[in-house]
């Protein structure tokens, strides 16, 4: 299959490299000259394990190709993947289309034959009728079926998702675009994964309500960490306990800071926009969005109470800034509100973090950075672990200590245990677990 995908972003770029990866020939087509470039020399621009070999071994292969010529590419294509960005318009939160829509006006022109032209960027429904009727408009010529088919990957997880996911999901008005749909995805359909045909409204509407329905679970799971917090229980027992109810599942059942990143925060604003558009409100994931909002800032508060009530002048070392672990990501992140709240009541921060704080800098003014977790660690009155990254899950907490000027730890993913960090001499704080019960599910786990 001939395949163009246009924007060569996060979202673009897995995609692209991925369906090469099948044996596709693929060309991803991208308006940032500067980043075609560094592309074409092997650079990736994010952060994403694995998907630099990955790419290099495409176009090593011959199947890869970048560039930032449109029309040769679209003309080409049996089939075009929009994958450009959905960001929140500035304002009201409505996702902000005029990137799908420069897109589908630049590919209608561009059009050549029989074309299967696909949105990939999470759109909101009734965005596929918009791109088939400005393609229409701008070429009244063309023949194309539009297709919208959402991308579930999650970042540092985005090709194992990819060329593993649970279901694929193909919205489609007409016929012809079946059998090539289907034979784009061939590779993943003999790995069984479910290929769900649906009408295009409703494909547009399954990935917010999916994301809407994992960003609820989430704060679900938060809401009754704190309640576990002031009745002695314990949030990681109460998740394994009805995580193993088969109707609710254990996944995503990890209480902590609120939920951050590039979709979450974006996709659930725009559903319960599109939700009052249509006098349809979808009042459990308003109240979704308030609750995980304000809960950022209280994890900031949380961590002054633990230091008796006032942070002014002293220094907290922070562990971990990337919205979760395996990504330079910061967008959204819970450690941007935490951080704020603190420098707000006086607090010098000094943090770390493995690849975020390259965007960090960009974000979040007045913040001391650190070389690694012990550097963090030095000088500081509390250390706060906002993000589960691998290398914070076994450190050396003599050795932390030893440089701290106090022992507080403020775990806020619930990386340790109570009694290891008391032994060492600190004053551990965790999410949902109050008293000693925070050992006991570790040790049901490993059974
Ligand atoms: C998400 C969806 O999982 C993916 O399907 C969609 O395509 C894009 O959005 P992503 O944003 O990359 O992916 O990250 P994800 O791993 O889902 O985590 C999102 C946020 O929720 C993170 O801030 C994470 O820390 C938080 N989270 C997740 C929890 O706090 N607890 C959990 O149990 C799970």
């Amino acid at each position: 299959m001939r395949i163009t995908m246009i924007g060569s972003g996060y979202v673009g770029l897995v995609s692209g490299a991925c369906f090469a990866d099948f044996g596709h020939d693929v060309v991803c087509v991208d308006l940032d000259d500067k980043k075609i470039a560094a592309l074409g020399r092997g650079e990736i621009p994010i952060f994403e394990p694995g998907l630099d070999r990955l790419v290099a071994d495409n176009v090593a292969a011959g199947r890869l190709r970048f560039t930032t010529q449109l029309a040769p590419a679209v003309a080409d294509a049996q089939v075009v993947f929009i994958a450009v960005g959905t960001p929140s318009r500035r304002g009201d939160g409505h996702a902000d289309l005029s990137y799908v829509h420069a897109a589908a006006a630049d590919i209608a022109r561009a059009l050549s034959g029989f074309t299967v032209v696909v949105t990939k960027s999470t759109v909101p429904v009734g965005t596929g009728d918009e791109v088939e009727r400005i393609i229409a408009e701008t070429n009244p010529d063309a023949d194309v079926a539009v297709v919208s088919n959402p991308e579930f990957l999650r970042e540092g997880a985005a090709i194992e998702d990819f060329k593993r996911p649970d279901r694929i999901v193909i919205g489609l008005e007409d016929e012809r675009a079946r059998e090539l749909m289907t034979e784009v995805y061939r590779p993943l359909y003999l790995n069984q994964a479910p290929l769900l045909f649906t009408g295009r409204r409703t494909a547009e509407l399954i990935k917010y309500a999916g994301n809407a329905f994992l960003a609820m679970k989430i704060t679900f799971i938060n809401e009754i960490a704190d309640l576990c917090e002031k009745t002695g229980a314990n949030v990681q027992e109460v998740a394994r306990g009805i995580g193993l109810d088969k109707r609710i599942g254990s996944k995503f059942l990890n209480a902590g800071p609120g939920y951050g990143g590039s979709c979450f925060p974006k996709d659930t604003l725009a559903l319960v926009k599109t939700g009052q558009d249509h006098e349809s409100p979808l009042r459990l994931i308003e109240a979704t969005v308030a609750v995980n909002d304000q809960r950022k800032r209280a994890m900031g508060r949380r961590v002054i109470a633990a230091l008796g009530g006032s942070v002014r002048g002293k220094t907290i070392g922070v562990l971990g800034l990337t919205f979760k672990p395996n990504t330079d990501d910061m967008r959204e992140a819970p450690s941007i509100a935490i951080i704020q709240a603190l420098q707000d009541a006086g607090a010098r921060i000094k943090a770390y973090d493995p690849e975020g704080m390259g965007m960090a800098r960009t974000l979040i003014e007045g913040i001391d950075y650190a070389s690694d977790a012990y550097d963090a660690a030095a000088g500081a009155h509390c250390l706060v672990l906002i993000t589960e990254w691998n290398q914070f899950r076994s450190l050396d907490m003599k050795r932390l200590k030893a440089t701290m000027a106090a022992p507080n730890f403020v775990d806020l993913r619930n990386v340790y245990r109570r009694r290891e960090l008391e032994a060492a001499g600190f004053a551990y704080h965790s999410i949902g677990r109050s008293g000693d019960g925070d050992d006991q599910v570790r040790e049901i786990a490993a059974e």
